[in-house]
């Protein structure tokens, strides 16, 4: 099918090139020449894993083409729009892009569209944009609009748009229907390769929900709050297991065992950021004020999240005392691994914080230094984790990308100037670390050994009295770690 996609962002340039790949025709067009000419050239806005060989191989074989707007709304008989929906000042989604797409679609095109709206919109913009294309159609447009969400995480993009879990269509008219299962066809089949995958493990059909649009553009919204809510939770259980001495791994094991809970965003840390559940959770707290629907819970949901940085802030200070003159290195940067966007990215407010208090910055991420450095650059960013490391008195994780894993402690234990990991993703073996020589923090980890009560009561009265630096303390014992 002749496809067009408007906005080349994350989700709109991962959407074009899976499409192409699934054999449709597709015009991938956005308003910012600069990009467009960049992708023209090959040259890809942001990383995401897979994309730039699918974009390479599909614009090859002519099936994708980059182009301006107008000229792609002409061809495509199907028309997605993804272009930004950012908040406003008051958490709302500002839905000018959408309009004057809309505009231009009635301007541009003739015969019949299909016009899908993929970007993450309030509820009730499908009706909205119907009548708008219904009141600017001086064309005689035949027209229907569609709500199809995405559910494609930074970072494993490319894998989500082959193995959906689910593909939603919310659409109103038979023809509509048709065609959407004509272009998901392939995705809903189970697959046995995918770019992502060279020989892909074994998962269920997708299931197709079809429903009414108002229907397809709640499930977004609301899917996204209720894992934002997942992790807000699961991080207030994490403070729960610190204060109690309990491990977090295993309770989120014994929480996430139950199948109507499960395991998946069940991981403590420093909170959730990137450019969705932020902006979505405010975004839906103002729809259901506007909705008459009293939407407390998410408010509270952001709060914990807000007080993530905060918290890792303190813990820090418990280790270090004073920040002024203190080097800290900082492992990672992006919202979360195998993505280079730093938007809303909880390590860059954590950052921002640690500077204030006076301590100096050595950075290292894999793909985000080149974006984090526009926000921060006084921030001394480093060619490795190591690098970064060098004379540090504490090393943050604060990403989860997997190199970090693989560190030597042994040259790792010569670099810096004191054994410490503050590890704000329980990325690493707090009992690797131990025997290695370092204290380790987590998040909702024990850090010390277990003591008797009383011993217990006796050296907290200690080090409330006097703040002790962790590297200044024996590193705890391997059987007190918990990995
Ligand atoms: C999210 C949703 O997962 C996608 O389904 C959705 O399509 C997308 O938003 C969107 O609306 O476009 P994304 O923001 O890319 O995807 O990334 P997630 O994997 O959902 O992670 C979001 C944040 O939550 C990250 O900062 C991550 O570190 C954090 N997180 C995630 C946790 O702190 N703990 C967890 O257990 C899981």
């Amino acid at each position: 099918m002749e496809i067009s996609v408007l906005g080349a962002g994350y989700v709109g340039l991962t959407t074009a090139a899976c499409l192409a790949e699934i054999g449709h025709q597709v015009l991938c067009a956005d308003c910012d020449l600069e990009k467009l000419s960049s992708l023209k050239a090959g040259r890809l806005p942001f990383y995401e894993p897979h994309l730039d060989d699918l974009v390479k191989r599909n614009v090859a074989s002519g099936r994708l083409e980059f182009t301006l707007p107008s000229a792609a709304i002409e061809k495509g008989k199907a028309i997605f729009i993804c272009v930004g929906t950012p908040p406003l000042e008051n958490g709302e989604a500002d839905l000018s892009s959408i309009e004057s797409v809309a505009r231009l679609i009635v301007n541009s095109a003739h015969g019949y569209r299909i016009v899908i709206e993929k970007s993450t919109v309030p509820v009730q913009t499908a009706k909205r944009l119907w009548r708008h294309l219904s009141i600017y159609n001086t064309n005689g447009l035949e027209f229907d609009v569609v709500s199809n969400p995405e559910f494609l995480r930074e970072g494993s993009a490319v894998e989500d748009f082959f193995h959906p879990d689910r593909v939603v269509v919310g659409a109103e008219s038979p023809r509509a229907i048709a065609l959407m299962k004509e272009i998901y066809a392939p995705v809903l089949r189970t697959r046995s390769s995918c770019p992502a995958h060279p020989q892909c493990p074994s998962m269920p059909e997708p299931k197709f929900i079809l429903t009414d649009t108002n229907s397809a553009e709640l499930v977004k919204h609301a899917s996204n709050s209720f894992l934002a809510m997942k992790i807000s939770f699961i991080n207030l259980i994490a403070d729960a297991c610190e204060a109690a001495g309990a491990d977090i791994e295993k309770v989120a094991e014994g929480i996430g065992s139950d199948k109507r809970i499960g395991q998946a965003f069940l991981n403590p840390g420093i909170g959730f950021g990137g450019f969705c559940f932020p902006k979505d959770l405010q975004a839906f707290v103002r729809i259901g004020e506007k909705l008459g629907c009293d939407f407390s819970l998410l408010r509270e949901v952001e709060k914990i999240n807000v007080r993530r940085t905060e918290q890792f802030v303190v813990k820090i200070k418990k280790e270090l005392w004073v920040l002024r003159g203190k080097t800290l290195a900082v492992w990672g940067l992006a919202f979360k691994p195998n993505t280079d966007d730093v938007r809303f990215a909880p390590a860059l407010g954590i950052i921002r914080r640690l500077m204030a208090e006076g301590a100096k910055i050595r950075a290292y991420d894999p793909e985000a230094m080149e974006k984090a450095k526009l926000d921060l650059p006084e921030v001394t960013y480093c060619e490795s984790a190591y690098q970064a490391a060098e004379g540090t008195d504490a090393v943050l994780v604060l990403t989860e990308w997997s190199e970090f894993r693989e560190i030597s402690w042994k040259r790792l234990g010569e670099l810096v100037a004191h054994r410490l990991i503050i590890d704000g993703r329980n990325l690493l073996s707090a009992a690797e670390a131990s025997s290695n020589g370092f204290q380790y923090v987590g998040v909702g980890r024990a850090a010390q050994p277990l003591r008797p009560a009383g011993e217990l009561e006796w050296a907290d009265a200690i080090t409330a009295e006097v703040p002790v630096a962790s590297h200044q303390r024996p590193a705890p014992t391997q059987d007190a770690s918990i990995a």
